[in-house]
């Protein structure tokens, strides 16, 4: 179809849309760093990222030659970590292989590229005829077509795969792609959609059946559960413990005080973080005052600094307490864990969650 869908897409993009850096290249290279950072951040956020990153890192040789604790860094605060580590993956693994690869399969096979992704660098740097299928894309199709198939399911991404396929502007893959998506996100919105001057709403079967607010139609509501972390800030001097996060669980390769996970909240009862403490940082390092954790003659060692502190992510909400742990100097050093000065914390990629207390604690007078 040639279609007057397509068309009228192009022309409220000429008129409406907003000059970002990354469609003024075709850099292969340039548009995967940006469509890596957009596939789970807003433009508003993702912009100041993207600048950074491709200023530090300006190509796959730079990016792959970096360290990893350096690409996390870069990273800190935007979430889904594992972006940032499947980036430096993929950039490794494009350096020994000699470049940025130039068709859909070997951009498909990249770390951390899916459809999605590898349809918007084929179609933005090399005017490949894929067409992306989105969130903006699934919201604007779902409503113009009446389509009520859940987007989540097997039989729903298939229909509307096909349905971007037909649409797509084969002539003008790039164009078109931008397009739908920027209509998805500035016309055709998730909530108050502006139905009322929206070029397509002659033709828009949602608007036809008054459908335009259930669609689309989502299968799987994100079921979300609750996680009690008990940091651990401990002050030895000028020194202080970090943990770097390994395991198949959030925030791997990010740093992080010593933490007690509980299945509930525990500020009501200390007791039970002192046996836990002890059980994580075995009762040496308390240099033999075994059952003095909490409180060494009138000066409390143990402190509880900010309580409750939430944190909202896709799949969990994490409640943390902050607490103070203060040990002379000459303790045993804590195994497992990194010694760290304090006025080096931050130079440590760490979790949001976890920099908001440094900036508390790293204020003086504090
Ligand atoms: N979201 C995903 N890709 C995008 C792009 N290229 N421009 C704006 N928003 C996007």
């Amino acid at each position: 179809m040639m279609s007057r869908f397509a068309n009228i897409l192009i022309s409220w993009y000429d008129k409406n849309k907003r000059d970002l850096p990354w469609r003024h290249t075709r850099n292969p290279y340039l548009i995967w760093i940006s469509e890596i950072i957009l596939q789970q951040t807003r433009v508003a956020q993702g912009y100041d990222y993207y600048q950074r990153f491709v200023q530090r890192f300006p190509d796959v040789y730079t990016l792959a030659e970096a360290h990893e604790d350096e690409v996390m860094k870069c990273w800190q605060g935007l979430g889904y970590y594992s972006r940032a580590r499947n980036l430096h993956a993929a950039a490794k693994s494009m350096a020994e292989a000699g470049g940025f690869p130039d068709t859909y399969e070997g951009v498909r096979a990249l770390k951390g590229v899916g459809e999605y992704t590898a349809a918007a660098i084929c179609s933005f740097a090399y005017e490949l005829p894929y067409a992306v299928v989105d969130g903006n894309v699934y919201r604007v199709l779902s409503r113009w077509l009446g389509i009520d198939t859940p987007i989540d399911s097997t039989i729903g991404k298939k229909q509307f795969a096909e349905a971007a396929s037909e649409l797509l502007d084969r002539d003008r893959p790039s164009l078109y792609n931008q397009a739908i998506m920027e209509f998805g996100a500035l016309q055709c919105t998730p909530s108050a959609p502006r139905c009322t001057d929206c070029p397509l709403s002659d033709s828009c079967m949602a608007l036809q059946q008054g459908k335009v607010d259930d669609l689309p139609v989502k299968q799987h509501k994100t079921k979300v559960t609750n996680r009690y972390f008990n940091y651990i800030y401990v002050r030895m001097g000028a020194y202080t413990y970090l943990n770097k996060r390994t395991g198949n669980d959030i925030w791997r390769n990010l740093y992080e005080f010593p933490l007690i996970e509980t299945d509930e909240d525990i500020t009501e009862k200390p007791e039970l973080l002192f046996t836990k403490i002890e059980e994580v940082f075995g009762k040496t390092t308390f240099h033999g005052e075994e059952h003095d954790v909490l409180s060494r003659g009138n000066h409390r060692v143990l402190r509880l600094v900010k309580q409750g502190v939430k944190h909202v992510l896709s799949h969990r909400v994490i409640y943390a307490n902050f607490y103070e742990l203060v040990l002379p100097e000459e303790t045993y050093p804590m195994k497992g864990f990194q010694r760290v000065p304090i006025k080096e914390l931050h130079k440590f990629a760490v979790p949001n969650l976890v920099s908001q207390f440094f900036s508390l604690i790293l204020e003086p007078n504090l």
